[in-house]
């Protein structure tokens, strides 16, 4: 069925300039980009948003570094758009990532990955939520 699912381009890819170069690709995968915004998280911001990752021993370094520069997010809408999204993303580690995925051609690490994909259906109706309202959702 059609579905949106949440996206962020990170501060490492928006630093490279290359917001442009990912949206080639989730456009290519059939991913249609129904809302956009470039942001700056604050650091609160970022562990709200991560909440379900406070006890993580990563947790510090993942909201330092999501509040680090601008973000880009995004609303996506496809045919199984989660799933469609995950497969261009590529896994979390780009050492594992598989050839031409996202993460795979432009991820640094597994914290500088480049970008953020929500995990399912209802994580990512809460995702668009924090980020979007309705108004600002154009299929
Ligand atoms: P993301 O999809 O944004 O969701 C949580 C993020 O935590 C994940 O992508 C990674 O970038 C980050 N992450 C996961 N494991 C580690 C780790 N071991 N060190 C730093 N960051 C991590």
């Amino acid at each position: 069925a059609l579905q949106r699912t949440f996206s962020i381009i990170k501060p490492d890819a928006t630093r490279r300039n290359l917001t442009g170069a990912i949206n080639a690709k989730l456009e290519a995968a059939g991913l249609r980009i129904i809302a956009q915004k470039r942001i700056h998280l604050t650091l609160a911001q970022a562990q709200t948003f991560y909440g379900v990752h406070k006890d993580r021993p990563f947790f510090g370094e993942l909201t330092e570094f999501m509040s680090s520069g601008p973000i880009v997010a995004q609303v996506l809408e496809a045919e199984d758009a989660v799933l469609k999204n995950r497969e261009v993303m590529g896994a979390t580690n780009p050492a594992d990532a598989a050839p031409g995925t996202i993460r795979k051609e432009f991820a640094l690490s597994i914290g500088e990955n480049s970008i953020h994909g929500s995990d399912g259906p209802e994580t990512a109706a809460q995702e668009i939520a924090y980020f979007f309202s309705g108004l600002e959702l154009v299929g």
